[in-house]
Formats: structure tokens, sequence, C-alpha cells
């Protein structure tokens, strides 16, 4: 199990090792072993519950460090700083990471050091989940695991298998050498394959006021732009962000530009597109604005009430106007012929290819973590099959990788 020697990034990182109550937790004695093997710096804080799994003996012998478990050493009062050990720590590793700790993370609860160290910690942060089949899968838990991934934890799979409650299913902390390699990749200096270029983004919905309070807006989360946001920055592209209304952090590593209106947006994408290789244009934009919004609390009285819209302006046919050698993507959402009218923007927006969601298909579309779509261009159609937005993100930037 001590393959080690594919781990050459890991010599000379500072890795806190988290253990909590779980089973799994004698898992973590491999873990730290072959981190150690592989040159890191480990330092381990345990859950109260997590002692009970595995002694902190055996932790402090492996680590060739003591162990954290109290805000302050019983014994001689001596302070345990979480700040410190949050700005030692190159990678905050979470291996057994239960049900409950996760919860506690998603909630910001700091009721143990480990939690505290979590909160403080600036370095990226990894768990690997640990748990019964039916914890697992309970919809509070995955909601727990889908928050967190959205804040940009890691989160090494569990595996299928049989379990210590002996039932059979999903749950079983990943191996060790599984665990290790993932945190290797996390500083892998690979050339990235989008390095030097420059991509902007537009990505959730647009505001379009009716009056100071009002507006017209529609139901995109956004979810979807910054998933390739995301990837494209993962993949060392430079990213502007152009974005509408959503509740999401900006991904690491990407600018983002907050805008709220159609005619915003259009002024900062346009701006930002000029100097970029290209853009991916998935922002739900309004179609119509009020002609004018009015100052003030539009009063209701008996009558009903007229709002006369003009049309906004077409980001995405400007940008493919005078498009060059750059590589433009857009989006379709249709509700009927979807493929003539997906291949009818496709053609007048300039776009390299574009991604045809249908909201006909069961999780696909809006506010969703997954989408099922077709990728079209000029040559043809390549349906995906559903999938997270994460992994539909990966398709994308693949397929614009293979354009460019
Ligand atoms: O014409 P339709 O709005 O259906 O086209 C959708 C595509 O055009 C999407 O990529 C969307 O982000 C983009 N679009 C735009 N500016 C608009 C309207 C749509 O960039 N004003």
């Amino acid at each position: 199990m001590e393959q080690t020697n594919a781990c050459n990034n890991l010599k000379g990182r500072h890795i806190l090792l988290g253990i909590t109550g779980s089973i799994a937790a004698y898992k973590a004695a491999m873990v730290c072993r072959l981190l150690k093997t592989a040159g890191a710096e480990v330092q381990v804080v345990m859950t109260a519950l997590a002692k009970e799994f595995i002694t902190p003996l055996t932790m402090a012998t492996l680590s060739k460090n003591p162990i954290l478990v109290e805000f302050f050493d019983p014994e001689n009062g001596q302070w345990n700083s979480h700040v410190k050990l949050g700005e030692w720590a190159d990678c905050f590793l979470i291996a057994p990471a239960t049900a409950n700790t996760m919860a506690k993370m998603v909630g910001g609860i700091a009721d143990n050091l480990l939690l505290t160290s979590y909160l403080s910690a600036r370095c990226p942060v990894v768990v690997a989940p640990a748990m019964d089949l039916d914890m697992y899968a309970h919809p509070a838990t995955q909601q727990n695991l889908r928050i967190l991934a959205d804040r940009h934890v890691g989160i090494v799979e569990p595996g299928d298998g049989e379990l210590a409650s002996g039932l059979v299913g999903k749950g079983r902390m990943a191996e060790p050498d599984e665990i290790v390699a993932f945190v290797n990749e996390l500083f892998s200096e690979k050339k990235k394959s989008l390095e030097g270029k420059h991509f902007v983004v537009t990505a959730g919905a647009t505001i379009e006021s009716i009056d100071p309070v009002r507006f017209i807006s529609n139901h995109s989360s956004g979810k979807m732009g910054y998933a390739i946001s995301e990837e494209l920055a993962r993949r060392g592209a430079r990213v502007t962000l152009v974005s509408g209304r959503t509740a999401l952090d900006c991904p690491p590593g990407v600018d983002r530009v907050d805008v709220l209106s159609a005619d915003e947006m259009y002024e900062a994408t346009v701006e930002a597109y000029g100097r970029s290789d290209g853009g991916v244009m998935c922002a739900a934009v309004a179609d119509y604005t009020p002609l004018e919004a009015a100052d003030h609390k539009l009063k209701k009285s008996d009558d009903d009430l007229v709002i006369r819209l003009r049309r906004t302006r077409d980001i995405a046919a400007r940008l493919g106007a005078e498009k060059g050698s750059r590589l433009l993507v857009g989006f379709a959402l249709e509700t009927d012929h979807e493929e003539v009218n997906a291949e009818s923007k496709l053609h007048k927006k300039h776009f390299d290819f574009i991604v045809l969601n249908s909201l006909r298909d069961a999780g696909a579309g809006f506010r969703g973590d997954t989408n099922k779509v077709a990728l079209i261009d000029d040559h043809g159609r390549e349906d995906l099959p559903l999938m997270s937005k994460r992994d539909v993100a990966v398709h994308i930037v693949d397929k614009m990788e293979s354009l460019l």
C-alpha cells in the first residue's frame, strides 16, 4: 500500500491531519504514515471521540508530533492556537470526516479544536467522508457535501463496499493511498493546459429594475457559469467572470465583476472581451427591460398596470460580430424546437459551439446541481448523459481546448 513514489509533491509540505470519531479512524494511521514517507510534516488534531477509535500515542508516534485535541493542554495550560495551526498548514486533510463534523463545518460551529482550525484555515481543505450508507445517502449529508464542494473543500469520494455495520453500500472511507494521492495532486505543478489564456464568462441572472423595490429577473442560479469559470481557472486560464445575481462564492483564482442589469453586463463583458481569447456566454440575460425605472415605489391602484419594456442589447451577438480568432461558446435553453433554435443561435451569434439545455429533461436546467446537455457545432451534436454541473463544465472546457 505504501506507494509514495508517485506522491512527489509532498516533500516539506505541512499537512494538518484532522481525525474525527469514525471506525475508519484506524486508517488515519496509514494516511499519516504515507504522508510522512512522502516527506510531509504532519500535525494531528483529533476530536475527543476520535481518541476512542485510535490512540493519541499511535498518532503522535507516527506523526512525530504531539497530538492536539483540546484548546489548551490540561496538564500545563499551554494554549493550542488554532490560528497558528491554520497558518502553519499547507493543507488541512480531515480523514475520516464524519457526517457530524461536516455538518458543523457547514454551519460554522466551532466547538472543538479541529473545527476552529477549519474556520481559521487559509489553505486548501480536503475531507474523506466515512459513515454508514444511510447516513451518507441522507439528504442532509448530501446537501452538506454539496455546500462544502461549493466552498471549494476537496472531497475524496467514499467507496462502495462492506461497511463496519455489516451493511454493504457507499460510505466506506477511501483507501489511504487514494487520499494521499488526492492531497499530492493539490500541489501538482504540472504545466496547466490553459496557462496564458484569458476567457470572459457571463453567469447568473440579470436584474431589471421596475422601481427601487421591484425588478424583473429569472430563475438562473449561476451554477453552470461558475463551474465553467472554476474549471477554466483550474487549468491555468485567467478568467473574468461577469456575474449577475447569484448566491455563489467566487471560485478561487477567478476575477469576478458584479453587475445587475443586462446593460451593465453588456458594458463589463465587452470591456473584458477586447483583451481576451474568448468568451462563454452562460448568463440568463433579460431580453427586455422597463423603458424607465421609476425613482419611487409605484403605488397600487384599482387599475391594471402596464409597464413598457424595451429590448436589451444582445451581448453574445456583439461579441460574435467582433470575434476574430477568439473562441465563443453560447448556451441555449429551449422549451420547444430545441435543435432548430439552438442551431439558428449558433450561426446568428457566431458561436463555435452551443450548449443546449432542455427544460424537458428531468434534472436539467435552473438551480439544480445536475444538468443534461447537448454540445452542438457545425459538425453535429454530442449528447451528454445527466451529470453534475461540475462534470458538464469539464466536458465543455475539454471541447474548448480541442478547438483552440
Ligand atoms: O437568444 P437567446 O437569449 O436564447 O441566446 C442565448 C445565448 O445568448 C446565451 O449564451 C446567452 O448568455 C446569450 N445572450 C446574451 N445577451 C443577451 C441575450 C442572450 O449574451 N442579451
